[in-house]
């Protein structure tokens, strides 16, 4: 617990609708997204590094005013959240945080209480996809539809207990093997087929994600994970009016890559090569260790280079660039990740010079405001009723998801993107208030 933190809670003008949200792999990130929230709803810590707490926007019309943007987009209070999720360990939300070895004590038993609370729902699991883990609290279903079947009712269940009318599933679970697009994931009708069959391709972040559009959430991946980029997601997710928006993260190394590279760029700076390599302790650095879930890891962290660089366009500068990344588990890190990166540029008559970066970074303390972000803003875009591929919400991934060709990765074109969608939500979403008080 920070001791400049202020004393008192965030009042940020957020007037929208209480809002159900669930975790699924209640591990490191989402255990500190639940204690954070926590902290802060009884001001003992601040929101930094969340855009739905702290930003300030101007409306288009205002341009020398400036509101909050909870206030601008009506997102729900921090107060009006309501945490659940599922697991496939034992353990309270609790129990699973103190594992996680994030939070110092004090924090932790300051929000003990709301962590406690949480009792996380046995989840599926596959050890074809997670090959490091054991399981040991999971539904009796074997079947895949059956198991997508009864997270459905898991899902409505939550939302009558809770008094909720809206929900955002969140994937939060270790990373599973990678994966590519197959025929099962082609269509509804296929995929459903598919799952009755216990088709292999079928994974369990696909069963959850399917459950949750089936129920009208809109569905976040967190993870790496080959989980709603097929078209049977994002055609189920325009269907019901479900935002969509990207795979893994953008926290640490990958978010220095996109801010720096595209400055490389515009400077028509070359560049010979980019070595990254991290040492990384907790959870999710022992599920990389497997190389088969590594790789998942791999192709979300390779591909910003490319499409910023745009080598087919600046061959010279940037087609022999050779890009490398390693993670290394060494577990007495814990959550402290350390990365480094080495960068070959060259300048002007092709003198080479280095760039070095020494990022000492807290795995979770990044992850944890971002999911905060894109639950309440995932939520706001569906209440707007803007659903399947939200490619704005692309400034939050290492692999943003598009409805047609490239994804943007240059952090501040996503930024630009971001504030004209902000733009683009907030007449509808003051309507869609209007309405609803009436
Ligand atoms: N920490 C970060 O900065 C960061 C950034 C980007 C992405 N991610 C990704 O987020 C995910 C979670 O990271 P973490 O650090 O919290 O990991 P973690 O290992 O601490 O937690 C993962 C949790 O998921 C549970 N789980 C695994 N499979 C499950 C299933 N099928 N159903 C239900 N629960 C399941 C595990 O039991 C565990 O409790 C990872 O895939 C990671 O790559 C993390």
């Amino acid at each position: 617990m920070k001791e400049n933190a202020k004393s008192t809670p965030a009042t940020n003008g957020a007037t929208g609708p209480r809002l159900g949200i669930l975790l699924v792999g209640m591990g490191a990130i989402s255990t500190t997204l639940v204690a954070g929230v926590e902290a802060i709803r009884q001001g003992l810590a601040r929101p930094f590094g969340a855009l739905s707490q702290l930003a300030m926007i101007s409306p288009p019309d205002q341009p020398n005013v400036r509101v909050p943007l909870a206030e601008y987009l009506h997102l729900t209070r921090l107060e009006d959240l309501v945490f659940g999720g599922w697991d496939i360990n034992p353990g309270n939300g609790y129990d699973m945080a103190v594992a996680s070895g994030v939070l110092e004590p004090l924090l932790l038993a300051a929000t003990r209480p709301a962590l406690e609370a949480i009792q996380p729902m046995p989840g599926i699991h596959d050890p074809q996809y997670l090959r490091r883990a054991e399981g040991k609290r999971v539904k009796p279903q074997t079947n895949k539809f059956e198991q997508a079947e009864a997270l459905r009712q898991d899902i409505r269940n939550f939302k009558k207990e809770h008094k909720l009318e809206q929900v955002v599933v969140m994937w939060c679970g270790s990373t599973e093997v990678f994966l590519t697009v197959g025929p099962a994931h082609q269509s509804l009708h296929i995929f459903e087929a598919a799952m009755r069959e216990n088709e292999p391709t079928i994974a369990p972040s696909m069963i959850y994600a399917y459950a949750a559009l089936q129920e009208h959430c809109s569905f976040v991946n967190a993870t790496p994970t080959l989980t709603v980029d097929m078209p049977v997601m994002t055609d189920l997710a325009t269907k019901n009016v479900c935002p969509v928006s990207g795979k893994d993260l953008k926290t640490g190394q990958t978010l220095l890559k996109t801010i720096l590279a595209p400055g490389i760029k515009q400077r028509m700076l070359g560049l010979a090569g980019w070595f990254s390599t991290n040492i990384l302790g907790n959870g999710d650095g022992a599920t990389l260790d497997d190389p088969a879930a590594f790789r998942s890891k791999e192709e979300s962290k390779l591909s910003a280079l490319n499409h910023i660089l745009q080598p087919e366009l600046y061959p010279e500068l940037y087609g022999k660039l050779s890009h490398q990344v390693k993670i290394n588990y060494y577990p007495p890190r814990g959550d402290n990740k350390e990365s480094w990166d080495n960068i070959d540029i060259i300048g002007w008559l092709g003198y080479q010079m280095q760039i070095k970066i020494n990022f000492l970074c807290r795995d979770s303390i990044l992850a944890a405001p971002l999911l905060l972000d894109l639950a309440l803003l995932s939520a706001a875009a569906q209440r707007a009723g803007e659903g399947g591929v939200c490619e704005w919400l692309g400034f939050y991934f290492k692999s943003p998801q598009t409805r047609q060709g490239q994804p943007e990765h240059d952090l501040g074109v996503q930024y630009q993107q971001l504030q004209q969608a902000f733009h683009r939500l907030a007449p509808k979403l003051a309507r869609q208030l209007q309405t609803a008080k009436a």
